[in-house]
């Protein structure tokens, strides 16, 4: 039995899982995000650390798992965020998180110091408030006494492992989010470490996601009521285990993400980097590389629209009135960036827009117009995948927007490539427990396990009229973009 710790933002949760790929149980325990300031969002390391430890008991126990077979545990983790140790091991502050914004400031020194050539050629990408290096600096200069205490430095998930093997460990695929890391080489890059300000025996020690970092210790394995040797393995950012966790690992494999955000997550062999640095190029958690755009407003467009905009009205109503409408909503474009936007124009005050409304424009029109604005979104990353020259052969739609079959076509038509269903929405948990799997050896390779566990089970093919059209009212849609950005 192998168990995958989806540590996340609003929960975490715990998956069971057997060698056969059977989903034997999941438990999950939320916590809370707190947002002391506008643009700032930091959690408790202690609430995860709770949260874990009672979803893995409950797992175990509402299953009847024999608590001597737990042979391996693997994570999917929320990227990016700080945890600062001191020489106690005490969190000297509230983690910072992925999502908070306040290192504006400190990404401008990090770019202006190296200029971006150098940066892309250091760590692979471009300093994005999100990052965690810019958080440290940002520690450094507002908090110079908590910045000299600082003896470790770890991400969310490393957190939780600390707690349960004592290993200050990590992964290359989440580290690749941290700014410090050598993404071509896999290693800490000592001139980025310098700059900070830290010393590198601060930093956690490096392994591939399916590598053993360490053993689940005596105490804990008390405290949960497990025993025999628990392995534990590397693990990986949320993205790249939700990537193993629907099979794209092989090169040219793409899975596009509708959850609250957006993601295009492009798998390839050899690391590549887009010149313009709109993708993020990091190390995949099966050996490789991966290339992803990031969209902050994905299918919280859609929530916003129904839950606000139509406050009362019923969303599969809503839905029902957008499929009777034609693609292309009479002319209706809406621009979804509702939070601002990362990929691909790294713009804090882009807005949602709906342009083109005439006085016989429909409601369902307008619902159509959301949906098509949101593939037109991810869209962008796709081209920009296709100019980077990464091939694309095979495309897997997952997160709650994947389940409508009418956004699905628009996808399709859109995109202009089928787009896949398959058998499973566990994401980053199931990556995780593959992970830990591939670890114990009971799988030869991740792409055995991932044939075991992810089968594509439908396809929705592109309706060639709907292609042609949509790629006329794409060039309108980033016009839009364009012609409107000093506005914002
Ligand atoms: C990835 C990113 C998010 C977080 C939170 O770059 O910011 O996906 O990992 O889930």
């Amino acid at each position: 039995i192998f168990l995958g710790i989806d540590l996340g933002t609003s929960s975490v949760k715990v998956l069971a899982v057997d060698k056969d790929g059977t989903i034997l149980g999941e438990s999950s325990r939320e916590y809370p995000v707190y947002y002391p300031k506008s643009n700032w969002a930091e959690q408790n390391p202690e609430d995860w650390w709770m949260g874990t430890k009672e979803a893995i008991k409950e797992v175990i126990q509402k299953n009847n798992l024999p608590e001597g077979e737990i042979r391996g545990i693997g994570f999917s983790g929320q990227m990016h965020g700080l945890v600062a140790l001191d020489e106690e091991n005490k969190v000297l502050l509230p983690a910072i998180l992925w999502c908070d914004q306040r290192t504006a400031e400190e990404c401008e020194d990090i770019t202006n110091h190296f200029g971006q050539e150098k940066l892309t050629e250091l760590v692979g990408n471009k300093a994005l408030t999100g990052f965690t290096a810019p958080k440290i600096l940002w520690v450094k200069k507002n908090h110079p006494e908590l910045f000299e205490k600082i003896r470790h430095i770890l991400l969310p998930k490393d957190y939780i492992r600390f707690k349960l093997t004592g290993d200050y460990a990590t992964d290359v695929s989440d580290a690749s989010g941290m700014l410090l890391l050598d993404v071509k080489n896999r290693c800490w890059s000592k001139e980025m470490i310098e700059y900070i300000g830290i010393k590198e025996e601060y930093l956690p020690k490096l392994y591939e996601s399916y590598e053993v970092t360490g053993k689940l210790s005596e105490e804990v394995k008390g405290e949960l009521g497990l025993t025999g040797e628990v392995l534990v393995v590397g693990g990986g950012g949320d993205n790249a285990a939700g990537a193993i966790g629907t099979g794209t690992v092989k090169e040219g494999t793409v899975m596009v993400t509708l959850g609250t955000s957006g993601v295009v997550f492009a798998a390839h062999d050899d690391y590549a980097v887009d010149s313009q640095n709109r993708l993020h190029a990091f190390c995949h958690a099966n050996g490789k590389y991966h290339s992803m755009g990031v969209m902050l407003s994905a299918a919280s467009c859609l929530k916003w629209w129904v839950e606000e905009a139509n406050k009362g009205m019923d969303f599969d109503e809503l839905l029902k009135e957008a499929s009777e409408t034609e693609p292309g909503a009479k002319g209706v474009i809406f621009l979804p960036y509702l939070m601002g936007e990362r990929t691909p124009y790294a713009d804090p005050d882009a807005r949602g827009t709906f342009l083109g409304l005439s006085m016989s424009t429909t409601r369902g029109e307008m619902t159509r117009a959301v949906l098509e604005g949101v593939s037109f979104g991810l869209r962008d990353s796709l081209e920009i995948l296709k100019d980077i020259g990464v091939p694309i052969s095979q495309i897997i739609a997952i997160g709650g927007g994947s389940k409508s079959p009418l956004w699905k076509q628009i996808l399709a038509d859109i995109f202009g490539y089928p787009i896949n269903e398959i058998n499973t929405n566990q994401g980053g948990a199931l990556g995780a427990a593959i992970l830990a799997g591939v670890g114990a050896g009971e799988f030869s390779s991740i792409e055995e396990a991932c044939n075991i566990f992810i089968k594509i089970v439908g396809s929705v093919t592109p309706i060639e009229k709907n292609v042609e059209k949509y790629n006329k009212i794409y060039t309108r849609y980033k016009e839009a973009y364009q012609s409107l950005k000093d506005w914002f």
